[in-house]
Formats: C-alpha cells, structure tokens, sequence
C-alpha cells in the first residue's frame, strides 16, 4: 500500500532542514548501497554518522509520532533514524529492492524494513525528472511530491528515481519495522481505521457499530502485531 502524507513537515521545518542540508558536506551515495545496488545508485548522501542527519532526524521522528495517518498506515515499531540524499542534474537510482535488514551505526541496532519512506525536501517545480517510481501488482505509481510530503510504501516493491534533468532534488529516507510485517494485513488495518472515523463522525462515538468495528480493529491488531 502506497500513501501519500502531505505537509508532514510545515514550512519553517522543510527550510530548516535545507539550511542545514545545503551547508553539509556529501558523499556518493553508493557508500551506504549493498554490492548488488551500488551499481544502480547515483546520487549524493549526508554521512549517516554526520550530526546534521542526527539534528534533523529528531525534527522528522517528532513529527512522525505525532502524525495519525503515519501511525496508522505504517504501524511503526520502531523507524529508522531518517538519511539524507540528493539527485543533482543526471543523477538517478536505478531499479532495486531495498535491503531486508538495516544495521543503523547510530542507533546500534537493526531494523527489519517493513515500510520504505521518502520525505521530500524540494518543491516537485524544483526540478525535472527525479519521480519516485513503486511497482506494485497494479503496475507503476509516479511521486512527486512537494517539501514536506512524506510518501510511504511496501519495502517489498522494486522502485526507482527517474533521472534528474533540472535543478536538485533533496529528501530524506528511512525505513520503518512494522508492528505489522505484512503489507496486505496492515492495508486491511488502514482501511478499516479509516472506515471507522468516517463511521464515527456520522454516527458518533458510542453508537453501537462503531464500537463493534471499533473492537474488531484492536482484536486484529492483537492478532498480527510483533512488539
Ligand atoms: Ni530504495
């Protein structure tokens, strides 16, 4: 399930982040690649160890925990601490699955990769080319998102960024253990969390459906989630 979070980041957060970024020193990006990666990746990276990615990162943890949709649809165990890249002109990242298993140098453990999150720190009017693209069983999805979207997805799905043609393209990416490590059961989750507000808004809180479905969804939850 792909999902598409607008406005995680407000606008003084996206221009911190770019402050720092634009004054960080980078490297090439394949210094964080598996072999087999290496040879699609072509962009440019923030040390994970950098500070700066650690400053930053606490900026994005916070608001990740504070958002509903993200909580919901991602049902986080435990996230990543956020990594920084950028695609300048002719710069690409080539089809590829990411690694099953992430060891985080800063937080020394490792993280099963669940759920794989792209948060945009450019304008889509920015530059040319750089879509994010996520195979799926019903075929290719294009994002492009605006500073501050957060784009979350299966890290099961092959995925790819088009060439950059113009300007720069900054983000930030992370991976998230679920709660829930199938993707289809933690669909059923979202969708029925979702279903269940509109159900309350109409119904109110202590209508007996809602409390029912209300049931169901924690019964569920109880029954696939890994703590
Ligand atoms: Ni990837």
């Amino acid at each position: 399930m792909l999902v598409l979070i607008p406005r995680l980041l407000d606008p003084d957060q996206t221009a911190r982040c770019r402050e720092v970024l634009e004054r960080t020193a980078w490297v090439d990006g394949r210094t964080t690649a598996g072999a087999q990666s290496a040879l699609a990746k072509h962009n440019l990276q923030v040390p994970e160890t950098a500070p700066e990615a650690r400053e930053l990162g606490e900026i994005i943890l916070q608001a990740l925990g504070v958002s509903e949709t993200f909580v919901s649809a991602a049902q986080p165990l435990k996230v990543f601490p956020p990594l920084f890249n950028r695609y300048d002109e002719g710069m690409r990242f080539d089809p590829h699955v990411d690694n099953a298993i992430r060891f985080s140098k800063t937080a020394g453990v490792r993280y099963r990769t669940d759920v794989s999150a792209t948060l945009f720190l450019s304008d889509g009017s920015d530059y040319d080319g750089g879509e994010l693209v996520i195979q799926d069983a019903y075929g290719e999805h294009q994002v492009k998102g605006d500073a501050g979207d957060l784009v979350i997805y299966p890290s099961t799905s092959l995925h790819r960024v088009e060439p950059v043609t113009r300007g720069r393209r900054w983000a930030s990416f992370f991976w998230i253990q679920s709660m829930v490590r199938d993707d289809g059961r933690r669909a059923l989750l979202y969708e029925l969390d979702m279903s269940i507000g509109q159900a309350r808004q109409a119904l109110g809180d202590r209508d007996p459906a809602v409390l029912g479905l209300t049931a169901s969804y924690h019964n569920l939850l109880r029954m696939w989630a890994e703590v």
